[in-house]
């Protein structure tokens, strides 16, 4: 009778849980709850196996609900800093945007020996079978994994130094000081070109060398070492004189990575103060910059910001340690015309032109269409949506045309100013190498299907979402020849069935 009464009101939460990512506790805490009813009811069991099984239990309970408190604070399993190097990880602050330097030792950082030429780019495939939900998706990362370089290091060098060239400040940028509201962006920019040349040295050390001064008080060397005078880019021959340059333009050509700096504000609020964003594809610095973490979102329409995003967000800045960085992904589709094979950017990497038309427009053609589907709550443009649009049309697509485009975030707060550094690297691939993957295109079409409308539409599903039969036929063959085994989630099913009340022509079987 428990059990049953536990299994139904399992199946109720359970369909809770899946809505609020936040909810795995009460999950965990109703198997755990489940699980003790079991062994209660085992009645062939003595008392004493009885009582060592619940004991078992109670363990595995406690090790979940500690696994969740690590997860849901971006905490890693390992000892904090505090324990394990004497550290003030929470940085000394009176009062907000009144951050006071920090004394900061880093964990040893592991030296990658592989020669940057043989390291293929991280494959990253967020997306999972069954419903998408809107969530912050933090996760623990370790400070080896910081800053990734791979074989396309040079590639995306040659796209970012030619960025810079032609469109130079409009995509990398310091805010000064606004009394009362919040600090310069500078001393965070001078601190993160310290930190990753201290970082790239010892994590790539056949990629980059460095020359340092002699140590001294207040010196920015970690472990005691003497300040960085400049870092040279080794298999480049590329050198940069720290001082001689604007930092945030040599931060942005050493690594592959954007970022924005974030600074708080006398309110508490986080702002863009500083940042290089090269090649983020679909939105601009220079709409952004100087923007509150909230109105950066809001003013992009982000779906269900307010009701998922906003007070985690908030609440994670306001308390984000020093010594516990996270990384989260995002992911999105674009379609790039083939011709493009033989130009430097030919995946339009730096720009989706093909999806949001002009870089130089004031609204991007592609994101017109977003105007009329955001009248909701949950969406209220700050301003940047302003004209009225036609529909874009975009070009053919096919399984060479459409690229996955995977944006890895990380967060980490630097010692010396409590800036928070956000960087985004961004990987793309093609529909056709992924569907050589085993379980990946079945998993992106479910994905495609999951979305819901506020999702899709603002992912610019509209033109691609025809790709989705050709990903069916290939899951469908890879089922047949054993590649991968068949199995389609309960929840699966469910968006699958909305997904044919939405579009009964695109499924074939
Ligand atoms: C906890 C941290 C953060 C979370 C959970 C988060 C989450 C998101 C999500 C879900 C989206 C929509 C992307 C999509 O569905 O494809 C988004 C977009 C975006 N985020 Fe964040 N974000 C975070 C931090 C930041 C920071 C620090 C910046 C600083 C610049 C930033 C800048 C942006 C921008 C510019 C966009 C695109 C907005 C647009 O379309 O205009 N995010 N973010």
């Amino acid at each position: 009778m428990m059990i049953v009464l536990a299994g139904s009101l399992d199946s109720k939460i359970r369909a809770k849980c899946e809505e609020r990512l936040n909810s795995r506790l009460l999950l965990y805490l109703l198997i755990y709850l489940r699980l003790i009813i079991i062994a209660m009811n085992i009645t062939s069991l003595t008392m004493v196996e009885t009582s060592l099984l619940v004991a078992i239990l109670f363990g595995i309970g406690v090790l979940f609900y500690r696994r969740f408190l690590s997860g849901h604070r971006g905490g890693s399993s390992q000892a904090s800093g505090e324990e394990k190097y004497g550290l003030k990880v929470n940085g000394d602050k009176s009062s907000e945007g009144t951050w006071k330097s920090t004394q900061f030792e880093y964990p040893k950082i592991e030296p990658v020996t592989t020669p940057l030429r043989s390291i293929k780019p991280v494959t990253y495939r967020p997306f999972k079978w069954g419903k998408y939900v809107v969530a912050m998706g933090l996760r623990t990362m370790q400070w080896n994994e910081w800053i990734e370089l791979d074989q396309e290091f040079e590639r995306y060098f040659k796209i970012r130094e030619e960025r810079l060239r032609v469109r130079g400040e409009r995509l990398l940028k310091t805010l000064p000081e606004r009394p009362g509201i919040v600090g310069s962006g500078e001393p965070a920019a001078v601190e993160l070109l310290y930190e990753l040349a201290e970082f790239l040295s010892r994590r790539y050390p056949d990629v980059y060398r460095v020359t340092r001064l002699a140590p001294s008080e207040g010196s920015y060397g970690w472990y005691g070492q003497g300040q960085i005078k400049d870092i040279t880019i080794v298999p480049l021959n590329r050198k940069f004189v720290i001082g001689e340059d604007d930092p945030l333009k040599i931060s942005s050509l050493l690594i592959q990575e954007d970022f924005a700096i974030m600074v708080e504000g006398s309110d508490g609020r986080y702002y863009f103060q500083a940042g290089a964003v090269l090649i983020a594809g679909s939105w601009r610095m220079e709409d952004k910059l100087g923007m509150a973490l909230d109105e950066i979102h809001t003013s992009g329409n982000v779906p269900q910001y307010q009701s998922k995003l906003d007070s985690p967000m908030a609440r994670f800045f306001t308390k984000f340690p020093l010594d516990k960085p996270v990384a989260r992904d995002n992911y999105t589709f674009q379609v790039v015309p083939e011709a493009k094979e033989d130009a430097l950017d030919f995946a339009e990497l730096a720009w989706a032109q093909t999806m949001k038309g002009s870089e130089d427009l004031k609204i991007s053609e592609g994101q017109m269409w977003l105007k009329e589907s955001y009248d909701d709550e949950d969406s209220k443009a700050i301003g940047q949506i302003q004209q009225d649009v036609s529909t874009p049309s975009y070009p053919p697509i096919g399984p060479s045309t459409v690229w996955l485009r995977v944006e890895r975030e990380t967060m980490r707060r630097l010692p010396r100013t409590g800036a928070v550094i956000f960087t985004i690297r961004t990987y793309q691939t093609r529909i056709s190498e992924l569907a050589k993957e085993p379980g990946v295109p079945g998993r992106i079409a479910s994905a495609l299907r999951s979305w819901p409308d506020d999702v899709a539409r603002y992912k610019g599903h509209e033109a691609y979402e025809g790709i989705v039969e050709y990903l069916d036929e290939c899951h469908a063959e890879q089922v047949r020849v054993g590649v991968y085994k068949e199995e389609v989630p309960f929840a699966e099913q469910h968006c699958l069935n909305s997904w044919l009340l939405r579009y009964p022509s695109s499924f074939k079987f």
